[in-house]
C-alpha cells in the first residue's frame, strides 16, 4: 500500500516535471567569475555564511537571508546548508573555487539542491540561496564579476525574486 502511494506520487512528479523546463529536482547550478583572488572570495563567502547563521537578519529584514550553516570550508571548496524559513526544509550548498590564469581571478562553480526528493518547483529558492550570499557579501560588486546560468540548470531562475526568497 505504502509503496503504491509512493509510486503514484512519483508518477505525478514526472507528469508535473514535464510541464516545466527546469531540472527534475529543485536545484541550481551556476558559475561566477570574480576579478579577485580565490582566497578573498573564500573569506567573503565564509564570513557572510557565519553572519547569517542565526535567524536575526530575517526577523529584521524579512526574506531568507538567515539560517545558513557552514559545514566545511577551504580555499578550494565550501560546503554549507540553508534552512528555508518559509517551508522549513534544508538545501545543500557547495562552492568549488578555481583560480583561473592570473592569481587575481577566481571562477566559482556553485550548486544548491533541495533535500526533500519531492521538491520540484522552488520559486527560485535554490538560486536565491546562492545569489543572496554574493550580494550580501558585496562580491557582486567586485571588478570582473559575472554570473552565468539559465532555467535549464537553475530551477525558476528567470522568475526568482530574492527579496522574498
Ligand atoms: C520582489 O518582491 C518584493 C517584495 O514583495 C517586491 O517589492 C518587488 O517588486 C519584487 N520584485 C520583482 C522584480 O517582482
Amino acid at each position: 500500500m505504502r509503496s503504491a502511494v509512493r509510486a503514484e506520487v512519483f508518477l505525478a512528479a514526472l507528469l508535473v516535471s514535464s510541464a516545466h523546463a527546469g531540472p527534475l529536482h529543485a536545484q541550481c547550478r551556476l558559475e561566477w567569475n570574480f576579478g579577485i583572488s580565490c582566497y578573498n572570495v573564500y573569506t567573503s563567502l565564509v564570513i557572510q555564511i557565519k553572519l547569517w547563521t542565526s535567524i536575526d537578519n530575517c526577523i529584521k529584514e524579512g526574506g531568507e537571508r538567515c539560517l545558513y550553516e557552514l559545514q566545511s570550508a577551504n580555499e578550494h571548496y565550501i560546503v554549507a546548508k540553508h534552512r528555508n524559513l518559509l517551508h522549513n526544509y534544508v538545501d545543500d550548498l557547495t562552492f568549488k573555487l578555481m583560480s583561473s590564469g592570473a592569481m587575481q581571478s577566481c571562477r566559482v562553480s556553485a550548486f544548491s539542491v533541495s533535500d526533500p526528493w519531492y521538491v520540484m518547483l522552488d520559486n527560485g529558492i535554490n538560486y536565491c540561496n546562492l545569489r543572496n550570499l554574493v550580494e550580501g557579501s558585496g562580491l557582486d560588486a567586485v571588478p570582473g564579476f559575472s554570473e552565468s546560468t539559465d532555467d535549464f540548470r537553475c530551477t525558476q531562475y528567470s522568475s526568482a525574486n530574492c527579496t522574498i526568497y
